[in-house]
């Protein structure tokens, strides 16, 4: 009978769905296709010890990332807020900037250049997924033009600069929403690769 078969199916869907991990969060670009490996090694094991020594090598560097980034959002909120007056402000951040961005740069280019090719060759059926963190890079690189030109602007300006600051904070702002999506992305495709490769 078609109702009962309705039925059965949809009770077979929803078994299934009970069954299928969503990604980590709500944005998400992955699609259901690419998470067979993060079906097999979910972010509660990234850490366990049968995986960790595969895997918290480059989650640790994420998580460098990600604090990196927030410390310098704070020290621009500080000065936001009036907390920091101009100098402090400046010693704060000048440093933490360029640090920043050539840590990132690094990290990219062994990621597109190394880890990204060997993967796509691994699973090419993830490779449109690699396409995605790719082209992240490439808006994420001119982002952070855009700060280095900001940075070297601040460290010629000894004489407050109000609309430097803000439009330095707008980059600040756009650079979190990405790398926060693009690492968190990044991590449900990489780790389970990481975590469930021999050797
Ligand atoms: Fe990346
Ligand atoms: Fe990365």
């Amino acid at each position: 009978m078609p109702v009962s078969t309705n039925n059965t199916a949809s009770r077979k869907s929803l078994d299934d769905d009970l069954f299928i991990l969503s990604p980590r969060h709500p944005d998400s670009r992955l699609e259901t296709d690419w998470l067979f490996l993060f079906n097999k090694l979910p972010p509660d094991q990234w850490f366990s010890a049968d995986y960790a020594y595969k895997t918290s090598g480059w989650l640790k560097v994420h998580t460098n990332i990600r604090k990196r980034q927030r410390i310098l959002t704070q020290i621009s909120e500080a000065y936001q807020s009036g907390e920091y007056d101009w100098a402090e402000y400046r010693s704060q951040l000048l440093k933490r900037i360029s640090m920043h961005i050539l840590k990132l740069h690094q990290h990219h280019g062994v990621e597109d250049e190394g880890f990204f090719p060997e993967f796509i060759r691994m699973y090419p059926q993830l490779q449109a997924g690699f396409e995605i963190l790719g082209r992240d890079h490439v808006r994420l690189d001119a982002l952070l033009d855009k700060l280095q030109v900001q940075n070297d602007t601040l460290a010629r300006s000894e004489v407050e600069d109000k609309m430097l600051a803000e439009q330095l904070h707008q980059t600040l702002v756009e650079a979190t929403d990405l790398l926060s999506q693009h690492l968190t992305d990044e991590e449900d495709l990489v780790i389970p690769i990481l975590g469930l490769r021999q050797g």
